[in-house]
């Protein structure tokens, strides 16, 4: 198949959806994604890697746990403590930042300001916010879904 050099704003419009489509089912979007991504929308696959590359929500290096828990690093995130919630989660997870627990369940990442510096520290896991995080507050999130499998 030849794939245009071009693409047009309607193939551009559907690219988003398709791999936001993909990261919704495994969080995480592989090589042989964007291949595909890229022969269905007919648009070059440089494309999809530069758009995949842009956001950092979207992982196309490795496969991540079921929950992706993103803690803040940004400065207020970090004056009120981030670090101290970080080794919680840590110790909670049985995994060091930037791992992804044996079961994969769990993937530890940062991630910058998350737009709640007022609460912080915040987190996300997927795409449930919490903030104003405390280690107790932080044992017993995790342990919600933990019993959540
Ligand atoms: Fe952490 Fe803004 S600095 S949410």
């Amino acid at each position: 198949m030849t794939i245009p050099k071009e693409i047009t704003t309607r193939q551009r419009a559907k690219l988003l959806p398709r791999m936001q489509a993909v990261i919704a089912e495994k969080n995480y979007l592989s090589q042989e994604d964007m291949v595909e991504i890229a022969e269905d929308l007919r648009v070059p696959i440089a494309e999809v890697y530069g758009t995949a590359s842009f956001f950092s929500f979207i992982e196309t290096e490795k496969e991540l746990g079921k929950y992706v828990i993103r803690i803040c690093k940004t400065i207020i995130c970090d004056m009120r403590r981030k670090n101290e919630i970080i080794e919680t989660l840590e110790h909670c997870l049985n995994i060091k930042l930037g791992e992804t627990t044996k079961d994969k369940e769990f993937s530890l990442l940062t991630t910058n300001c998350l737009g709640w510096c007022h609460k912080g520290p915040a987190m996300l896991i997927n795409d449930d916010v919490f903030t104003e995080l405390t280690p107790e507050k932080v044992r017993n999130i995790i342990k919600d879904y933990k019993t959540k499998k």
